[in-house]
């Protein structure tokens, strides 16, 4: 088992570079499926996610090669239809080789990626989606299975604006016969990622950033092209938080301002100095900072992958904050161990209640999910005396080399194996 040992005290200081995006480089390695030429993606980061996707490709037999940050992809090797249940269970967005491989090769096979620890995770909108442009779905004995014998374009209204479905439907319907219309689509800033990156392959795809997309299906991609992948809007928070939360100042290179904006909003509005210049943020922390009022809410409002990191903020802010989350049902679990630090945390149903205290104290603790994992390592690095987290594979899975960057701008972490 592998912890992080953090101790606390260090205010952060230097400069930083922050990696591409988890969740837009995901999306486009399944979209890559849709190509028959070979696709060059540059900025890859180093993550767990990031590998069990490349085995998921390689598992259907498309060739990959990663090396340092880019991945060389050849998807004209496709062969098999079918991600091996092992692959599909180890990460959600695996399922997004379903609108790929159904609007390539007509047919899929994964299995039920089932539920997760921040909440149960449905498919329907994914299912309903792709059911809407032809294709014949059976979702039994938890495994999905799917033919089409062609897909044809749709006009598909979403009930909430999932992220994952507008990304399945998007590349299902790239290469479906007539024009796919998906209203009340998500408007991440990955979605935008994603057209671009599918229009550069010769799909014909506008409106992602706003909330009706449409799809003019194509014949096939194929052009061969390379593409750098957009820069971590979460990383880049959890970054500010990091600074913010020593009392520090850093400034974070490779940032795109306005994808953070919301967390930049909170942070200024607790007091925080933040300077935005093209691709860079600078933060500047204050002595105190003021409790803020956050509800997480699909872009532009607050990202709920940030929630976790600004609850260990607000634990020490002047007054009391409330955090509603309205994302995901079960996304608290951090509450649990921020109080075994100290914190003053009450849940009411979906919100929090947070009483901000002056210090918090270091033990041990364990991170349940990726953000709930940074939460804590914030708060070690606030806290007094050392904080050991156990669970730090889900770090992994979203943040490249956290401790030695961390290291870069002065704090205190180590990792273990015990
Ligand atoms: N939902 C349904 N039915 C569906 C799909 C979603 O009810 O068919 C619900 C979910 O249960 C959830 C809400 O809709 O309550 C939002 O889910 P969404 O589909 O938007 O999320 P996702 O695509 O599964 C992506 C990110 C998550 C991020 C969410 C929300 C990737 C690979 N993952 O997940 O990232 O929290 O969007 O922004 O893009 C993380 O990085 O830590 C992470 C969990």
């Amino acid at each position: 088992m592998e912890r992080l040992l953090v101790t606390g005290g260090t205010r952060l200081r230097g400069s930083i570079a922050i990696s591409g995006a988890k969740n837009a480089i995901l999306p486009l390695l399944a979209g890559s499926l849709l190509s028959e030429r070979p696709v060059v993606l540059e900025g890859v980061p180093s993550l767990i996610d990031v590998k069990t996707m490349k085995d998921a490709l390689e598992s259907l037999g498309v060739k990959v090669n990663w090396t340092g940050d880019t991945m060389q992809i050849d998807p004209s090797s496709l062969r098999s239809l079918e991600v091996p249940p092992t692959l599909a269970r180890r990460m959600r967005a695996s399922n997004l080789v379903m609108g790929p491989l159904l609007g390539r090769c007509g047919r899929f096979k994964v299995s039920y990626p089932g539920g997760c620890t921040i909440g149960s995770r449905p498919m329907d909108l994914h299912l309903k989606g792709l059911r809407a442009c032809g294709a014949v779905i059976d979702d039994d004995h938890g495994c999905i299975t799917a033919e089409a014998a062609g897909l044809q374009g749709a006009d598909i209204h979403l009930d909430f604006p999932s992220v994952g479905a507008t990304e399945n439907i998007m590349m299902a319907a790239t290469l479906a016969r007539g024009t796919t219309i998906i209203r009340n689509a998500a408007r991440e800033p990955e979605i935008v990622e994603l057209q671009n990156f599918l229009n550069k392959l010769g799909a014909r795809i506008r409106g992602a950033g706003m909330d009706t997309i449409r799809i003019d299906g194509v014949k096939k991609l194929n052009q061969e092209i390379a593409h750098r992948v957009i820069p971590d809007r979460i990383e880049t928070g959890t970054f500010m938080v990091a600074a913010a939360i020593t009392r520090g100042e850093v400034l974070i290179n490779n940032v795109i301002p306005e994808h953070v904006e919301a967390v930049t909003a909170k942070l200024r509005e607790a007091g925080v100095s933040i300077k935005e210049e093209d691709d860079r943020i600078i933060v500047t922390a204050p002595s105190n900072w003021k409790a803020v009022d956050i509800r997480t809410m699909p872009f532009p409002g607050f990202p709920t992958d940030m929630q976790p990191q600004m609850m260990v903020f607000l634990a020490l802010a002047q007054g009391t904050s409330i955090i509603t989350e309205n994302i995901f049902e079960n996304r608290f679990r951090h509450v649990g161990e921020l109080r075994r630090m100290g914190s003053q945390i009450r849940l009411e149903g979906r919100s929090a209640v947070i009483t901000g205290i002056k210090d918090l104290t270091g033990t041990v603790v364990e991170a349940t999910d990726l953000r709930a994992g940074a939460a804590l390592v914030l708060g070690g690095l606030a806290a007094e005396n050392t904080t050991i987290i156990e669970g730090v594979q889900h770090l992994d899975r979203g943040y490249e080399n956290l401790e030695s960057r961390l290291k870069m701008l002065g704090a205190q972490v180590s990792r273990e194996i015990i």
